[in-house]
């Protein structure tokens, strides 16, 4: 079995001294429960760099939320891969729904952020899921299908490995509406049905898909325990230091 990943993405939320106790009773937390599960925090741009000074005998590692899909330059606002690499971030979340929805992010846009994490050696994970209007027409796998062709099926198959995917439907995310496990095992194993098609069956087998959408101290354990989910990506309860080690031991047990 795959050690499990735990994700937190804390969106645009907390001050600078409450993300600064956050992480000091995550790190006190994670000392302690020593969790197997690898866990990744990604707070926002302006407190990277406090978590990765407080990045420790590798109780987690950290992501950022976004990239630039530039290079470097003048491009007012951007931070780009380079920048981040140079930080010790490790992963970047890409591809968001959010970002999707409020910042007009197209597949094209995120095929290029993609190559930029790649280039700077940063984790992408890369986020699809269909909305409520989508999968209640029955499109959820047409629309999930297209996100992850077109954002990734560009990469070769040892730069596609370097990449985990996040399954989080958007009807699920900050609703409390959570998958059933059955629907998100379906799409997980749908989408490396896609991947064996586009590259084999052991690059499937051997990719990260997590689940996120309301996942939360009393869902994690019914969704990691099913085949194919490799953790989570969660949002409100990674702003929880109980919440978030609770669901971080879950990924753990299995
Ligand atoms: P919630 O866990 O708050 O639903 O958010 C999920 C998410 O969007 C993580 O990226």
């Amino acid at each position: 079995m795959r050690r499990k990943i735990v994700a937190g993405n804390w969106k645009m939320n907390l001050s600078f001294t409450d993300a600064e106790d956050l992480i000091n009773d995550l790190l006190d937390t994670l000392d302690e429960e020593k969790p197997t599960a690898e866990v990744i925090i990604c707070p926002p741009y302006p407190y990277l760099e406090l978590a990765t000074d407080y990045m420790e005998e590798n109780l987690f590692k950290v992501g950022a939320q976004n990239i630039s899909s530039f290079g470097a330059g003048a491009y007012t606002g951007e931070v780009s891969a380079s920048m981040l690499k140079s930080m010790d971030v490790t992963h970047c979340i890409i591809g968001h729904s959010e970002r999707r929805k409020y910042f007009n992010e197209d597949d094209k846009m995120l095929t290029a952020k993609v190559n930029q994490a790649l280039a700077h050696q940063l984790t992408p994970i890369f986020c699809v899921g269909e909305s409520l209007p989508e999968r209640e027409a029955g499109k959820d796998k047409e629309v999930v299908r297209r996100q992850v062709r077109h954002g990734l099926f560009h990469l070769d198959t040892v730069e596609f490995a370097r990449v985990v995917i996040a399954y989080e439907p958007v009807w699920a995310i900050g609703t409390g509406m959570t998958a059933t496990p059955e629907q998100a095992k379906d799409m997980h194993a749908y989408i490396r049905t896609l991947i064996a098609e586009r590259y084999d069956e052991k690059v499937a087998e051997e990719t990260m898909i997590l689940y996120g959408g309301s996942c939360n101290s009393e869902n994690a354990a019914d969704l990691f325990s099913q085949e194919g989910i490799d953790g989570g990506l969660i949002g409100g309860a990674s702003l929880k230091v109980d919440e978030f080690i609770s669901i971080c031991k879950q990924a753990s047990a299995k």
